[in-house]
């Protein structure tokens, strides 16, 4: 009654922001994502009939404010009359900070909690689970190049292509590493709630997925980059026109965004993307990636710069 999973963050270069269904967490767009190679979340879930509640711990420190989401999430898997779990999460990344952690964590969280229940749900299946509890959780059940799209009264994952058909390197730029001031599942709703720019962000998507669907089979960087720039501020647009206001960036981010003109300017094939969080992360060639790094540095604030390649789905792994 015990399993421990690995799964890796993915980075949307095409967005999910809005959704359709708030009960069941459903997206209101499709979205195009790469999962990562280096940033990973570890779960271990041991479902044990002497336990009298679910436990959490994070990173060494037990975590109350995630609890609740993580039982939900363990009922969806083992049925509500599963004995409690005891559910130890460890990263190597900083949590909460706008780097796809919910997603690492509940996608690994799914394939563990199958594991140690024997429940023997399909991969897809279990992708629409982790879906429920963080819908970009969904794509890291998927490695390389994923695409989610809505399929009837439920989410449809496929995988584009492979880390391995087209090797691009993520170099991650940390600008503020402290846990970010409101959720994305929080922002979201006060978007579509306030946002006079929602609407047509919903309504754009579909040309952005085809435009990046096409990039990606020819391998274009430089169309890829194109649309996963544009998809990205127009979501930031929308967070931005919202009541209140929702700005995640800082100066930092906003000078490494400078910097990725810069290296463009240069003739480096680089794009960037910003998530719910002010990190920027650059996609370009492996090749690239010292130079892209070197820049990123050399930004005033920037803390830390991280670089990976793309990586695999989310698996159980030998618990230790
Ligand atoms: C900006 O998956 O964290 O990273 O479903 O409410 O948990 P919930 O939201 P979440 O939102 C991710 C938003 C994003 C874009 C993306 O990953 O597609």
């Amino acid at each position: 009654m015990r399993a421990a999973a690995k799964a890796q963050p993915n980075i949307a270069l095409i967005k999910y922001w809005g959704k359709r269904d708030s009960e069941r967490n459903l997206p209101a767009v499709g979205s195009i994502s790469i999962t990562l190679a280096d940033l990973q979340t570890t779960m271990c879930v041991e479902f044990d009939d002497a336990l009298s509640s679910d436990t959490l711990t994070v990173n060494g420190a037990s975590s109350d404010a995630m609890l609740a989401r993580v039982s939900r999430c363990l009922d969806s898997v083992a049925g509500d009359s599963r004995a409690r779990a005891a559910v130890v999460s460890e990263s190597n990344f900083p949590i909460a900070a706008g780097l796809a952690s919910s997603a690492s964590a509940f996608a690994a969280l799914v394939v563990a909690a199958d594991a140690a229940a024997s429940t023997g749900n399909s991969r897809d299946q279990l992708a629409s689970l982790a879906g429920q509890a963080s819908g970009s959780a969904a794509r890291s059940l998927f490695g390389g190049y994923v695409e989610l799209e809505n399929a009837g009264d439920d989410i449809r994952l496929s995988q584009l292509c492979t880390a391995d058909d087209w090797p691009l390197a993520v170099v991650v730029a940390i600008t503020a590493s402290g846990p970010k001031a409101v959720s994305s599942t929080v922002a979201m709703e006060t978007s579509r709630e306030t946002s006079p720019f929602y609407d047509r962000w919903i309504a754009q998507q579909d040309a952005d997925l085809d435009e990046a669907r096409s990039a990606i089979a020819d391998t274009d960087i430089t169309r890829l980059g194109a649309v996963a720039e544009h998809n990205c501020l127009k979501m930031h647009s929308v967070m931005w026109g919202s009541r209140p206001p929702m700005v995640f960036w800082n100066g930092t981010t906003l000078a490494c965004m400078e910097a990725v003109r810069d290296l463009q300017a240069a003739g480096t094939p680089v794009f960037f993307t910003i998530d719910a969080g002010p990190q920027l992360k650059a996609i370009c060639e492996p090749s690239d990636a010292g130079a892209v790094r070197e820049a990123l540095e050399r930004v005033d604030g920037v803390e830390q710069v991280t670089v990976t390649g793309l990586g695999g789905g989310a698996r159980v792994v030998a618990d230790d």
